[in-house]
């Protein structure tokens, strides 16, 4: 008996036509479900890969965590290292979210200094980690499984994992992705933002005058423990372009609401630099919202600028002029030290 070879199935050449289509059909119905079963499969393998396999202990059961809380815990299952005896602690995921010389770096050194939280720096500072959204997806995830290591990491017994993120490292880039995943894993944000923003426009033009100069015997420093260093770093004064100086302000501005606009459904809480040196019980705050229990926080740094704004920049009288009767004539004021 002659027979064509389709797909496998012998054909006898005698058959009707009727059964040639019908088995035909048969195929092309199995064809369709092995691509959908097969599409399926990958979507689900690249969606896993963006949104990242969450190794969640599940035997664990909240301690003394009050109900409405609950849904913001996590217990992660670290691949690198064992929880050991706080495998079943519960953790929040966290990033502290400014912008450059805001203050972030000695309030993350502050809550570094918390027994059981671990911040874990600027991480995305490097542009390869913020490149794009799976990238940015995996720095996130290995993050919040504890996996990160870097100095600040206390491993085992952190009750509060993340990192500080500022503004123009991805974060308004990729906002909606980032806020979605924020909303998937529970990350409570932190903004920080420094209410002084001239103070902060004069923070950047000496900071980067200092990334050429290095003041410090030939190294760049943007923060500094030493009261000595400090001392060498503020000598410098920038002279800022009031031509300028009203733009960027705005554009500082826009930016800082933009930014609590884009996150305004992910939980967060709001803090000025200002208040926080002021006031320390800003910091009970922050300990409360990230569900530690409330420590005694401490920072090495030592402010690099001391004393009225009007004595660090070389032409404040500019300054003045081109801020007076703007509705940014507060930033000149005497109380504003900081
Ligand atoms: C904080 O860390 C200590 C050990 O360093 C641990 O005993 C304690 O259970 C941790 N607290 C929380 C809330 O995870
Ligand atoms: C995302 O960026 C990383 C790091 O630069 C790169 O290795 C990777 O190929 C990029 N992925 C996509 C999908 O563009
Ligand atoms: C710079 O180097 C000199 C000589 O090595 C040292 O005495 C001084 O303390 C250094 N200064 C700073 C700010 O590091
Ligand atoms: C101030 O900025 C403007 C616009 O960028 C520029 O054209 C001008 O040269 C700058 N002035 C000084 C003194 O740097
Ligand atoms: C200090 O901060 C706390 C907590 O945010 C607030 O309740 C209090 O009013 C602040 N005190 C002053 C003097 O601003």
């Amino acid at each position: 008996m002659e027979a064509r070879d389709l797909a496998g199935i012998k054909i006898p050449k005698s058959s009707p036509l009727v059964i040639k289509m019908v088995v035909l059909f048969i195929l092309m119905i199995c064809g369709i479900y092995v691509l959908s079963v097969f599409t399926n499969q990958t979507t689900d393998i690249t969606e896993s890969n963006l949104l990242g396999v969450k190794l969640f202990d599940e035997s664990c059961v909240a301690p003394n965590v009050e109900e409405e809380e609950i849904p913001y815990i996590h217990f992660p299952k670290p691949q690198t290292f064992s929880r050991e005896e706080c495998r079943c602690n519960p953790v929040r995921n966290f990033a502290i979210v400014s912008m450059q010389r805001s203050g972030s770096g000695w309030f993350e050194t502050l809550l570094n200094s918390h027994t059981n939280l671990s911040s874990n720096g600027e991480l995305m500072g490097s542009s390869e980690r913020r490149a794009n959204v799976s990238a940015l997806y995996s720095t996130l995830d290995k993050v919040y499984n504890l996996d990160w290591f870097s100095s600040a990491s206390k491993n085992e017994c952190t009750a509060a994992v993340g990192f500080k993120w500022m503004l123009n490292q991805g974060l308004m880039k990729y906002h909606e992705e980032i806020a979605n995943y924020c909303k998937r894993y529970d990350v409570h944000l932190i903004f920080i933002f420094r209410s002084n923003l001239l103070s902060r426009r004069i923070s950047v033009l000496a900071n980067s005058y200092d990334k050429e100069a290095k003041l410090l015997n030939g190294t760049h420093k943007s923060h500094t423990h030493s009261l000595e260093e400090a001392e060498i770093l503020a000598r410098f004064k920038p002279t800022i372009n009031t031509s300028v100086l009203i733009q960027s302000l705005n554009s500082d501005k826009r930016a800082i609401m933009r930014a609590l606009e884009y996150f305004k459904s992910t939980r967060h809480i709001l803090l000025y630099y200002e208040d926080v040196v002021k006031n320390r019980t800003k910091l009970v705050d922050v300990q409360k919202f990230l569900g530690l229990p409330v420590q005694e926080l401490r920072s090495g740094q030592v402010k690099i600028h001391k004393g009225h704004l009007s004595q660090r920049v070389e032409n404040w009288e500019n300054v003045q002029k081109a801020l007076k009767g703007t509705s940014y004539e507060a930033f000149l004021d005497k109380d504003l030290r900081l």
